[in-house]
């Protein structure tokens, strides 16, 4: 099968933050699930160039109109991040390019043939920190709540996008398909918006000129959210290989901040309907971080960088946290006390303590080549505590529950801690060597079970403990994951007991 999935763009009018780094690692997660069974993935991200935000960010950096110089500057630093934190992103895509711009310039133009573009005055109010047009009834002592600033009043002649045709196109779409927006809780909320709020909307502007010329007049720039959501088309080949278009669109899955929920499930889903395209088959939207209870902001000085996150604490513990201690969806706090605490209770004295603990004991007795019954566990079965968390784990994925799927290995985890307590194998090996191999033949296949189940979360973990248990890093580029979840299906050693996987800190 095969699974396209997306990241919001992100404007580069600033280096990445936690919550970037959020929705991004959650999308790898999700990535690295669906090629862990098998299928073929495409993961676009990407910056979003255009706009009023980054030509304010330019400025402010002192580089005047040399414009594409700061966007070239900024783009590389957003991609080197993500290298850096190891996302596997099929493409990274820079709204200036000339893919891009050329996808748009077709886009537009199937949206104006198909009659849904109209020349209009534009009268109100524009925030360039939201990039939208904003209603006085939104405004909160005449600023906007988010940014605390007075938005721009534009008295323009606009070109405008018919979307209220699509409103009853798009109820109908939203009821017929109850996956559509995920999680479901952020439905009403959408429908709210599309039953009373989705009127035609301005898509040009006059007064900005760091943008893609519209098609119809070039003096007007396209307004940055049309062009924008344009990417997730452009990523996959639109407007230069059909062929690669129609293998992969529509995405299976757009990721994004619950902010941006109404471009992507009433905006976007117009402009796709008036271009004659299918739509995406799912947006899910994840919460907002707080840092420490408070909103983060340059202003109070806690901005979070994910990468002296990763420096500190390893890039696994990085994702283990956010994805563990926030239910993916809702929102959640960001704080370094916590952080420490997780990685102290669930990752050193949990799973490095677990894997160190077992091959410690692995190393001295051979038992890799010992078969061993599951139903060794006085009552409670080996097998059945696997299976429960592979099951769990495929459900939770299904839903992007991150954390459930996590919390189903700690409890391989916790059942193994308990066993090798109940069995004290250090105990056999004088009397009982034979039993002494075969509790330890168990614990490894629990190890090699759990190694499987982190691929997706703890991808530089599994490959140091595939190495330690003596098998590739790479076997489920040659081996189903079915094949390898079989109870002792694959064989393993030797086992090389490698350094503590999450030293201690203080
Ligand atoms: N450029 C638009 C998106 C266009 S998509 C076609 C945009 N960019 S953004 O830089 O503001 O990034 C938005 C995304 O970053 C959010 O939707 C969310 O995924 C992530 N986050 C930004 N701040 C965040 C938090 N404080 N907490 C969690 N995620 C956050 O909007």
């Amino acid at each position: 099968m095969k699974y396209y999935l997306t990241t919001p763009i992100y404007y580069i009018n600033d280096k990445p933050h936690i919550g970037h780094a959020y929705a991004t690692i959650a999308a790898d997660t999700l990535a690295r699930y669906h090629r862990l069974k098998g299928d073929e993935v495409f993961f676009l991200t990407g910056v979003d160039e255009n706009g009023q935000k980054n030509t304010d960010a330019a400025i402010l950096a002192g580089k005047g109109d040399r414009i594409q110089e700061y966007v070239d500057e900024q783009a590389a630093v957003w991609r080197n991040t993500w290298d850096t934190l190891d996302i596997t992103y099929t493409d990274f895509i820079r709204t200036t390019e000339a893919r891009h711009k050329k996808a748009v310039y077709d886009f537009f133009m199937r949206v104006h043939e198909h009659g849904d573009i109209y020349k209009g005055n534009y009268e109100g109010y524009y925030c360039g920190g939201c990039e939208e047009f904003i209603r006085e009834t939104d405004l909160v002592d005449g600023l906007c709540q988010y940014h605390k600033k007075a938005p721009e009043k534009i008295q323009e002649e606009n070109y405008f996008f018919k979307c209220s045709a699509y409103r009853d196109k798009l109820l109908a779409h939203i009821e017929k398909n109850p996956h559509f927006i995920q999680p479901v809780s952020r439905r009403n909320e959408v429908l709210d918006y599309i039953k009373n709020h989705f009127d035609d909307i301005s898509i040009s502007r006059q007064s900005v000129h760091w943008g893609i010329p519209l098609p119809l007049d070039p003096s007007h720039a396209i307004y940055v959210w049309f062009d924008a959501l344009v990417n997730y088309l452009t990523g996959v080949g639109f407007g230069a290989d059909l062929e690669t278009f129609n293998r992969w669109w529509p995405a299976d899955l757009h990721l994004v901040g619950k902010e941006i929920i109404k471009f992507h499930c009433a905006l976007w889903p117009a402009m796709l309907m008036a271009a004659g395209l299918p739509l995406p088959k799912a947006v899910f939207a994840h919460g907002f971080f707080t840092v420490d209870g408070q909103k983060m902001s340059k202003t109070l000085g806690n901005v979070v960088d994910p990468l002296s996150v990763a420096r500190d604490f390893g890039k696994d513990a990085l994702r283990y946290f956010v994805l563990r201690e926030i239910h993916f969806g809702a929102d959640g706090d960001f704080s370094v006390r916590r952080l420490k605490q997780r990685y102290d209770s669930d990752l050193a004295k949990g799973l490095g303590n677990f894997v160190s603990r077992v091959l410690a004991m692995a190393e001295k007795i051979d038992c890799t080549k010992t078969t061993v019954s599951y139903q060794d566990g006085d009552g409670s079965n080996a097998l059945e505590t696997v299976q429960a968390a592979w099951h769990a784990w495929e459900e939770s994925f299904k839903i992007v529950d991150f954390t459930a799927a996590l919390e189903a290995i700690w409890e391989v985890m916790s059942w193994g801690d308990w066993y090798i307590d109940m069995k004290k194998p250090w105990a056999l090996t004088k009397q009982k060597p034979e039993a002494a191999k075969e509790v330890l033949a168990l614990l490894l296949e629990l190890v090699r079970q759990v190694h499987a189940m982190i691929v997706p979360f703890l991808p530089e973990t599994a490959v140091s403990i595939a190495h330690q248990l003596g098998l590739k890093s790479d076997i489920f580029s040659t081996l189903p994951l079915s094949r390898y979840q079989k109870w002792q299906g694959v064989p393993i050693g030797p086992i090389r007991k490698g350094d503590v996987l999450f030293p201690q800190k203080n």
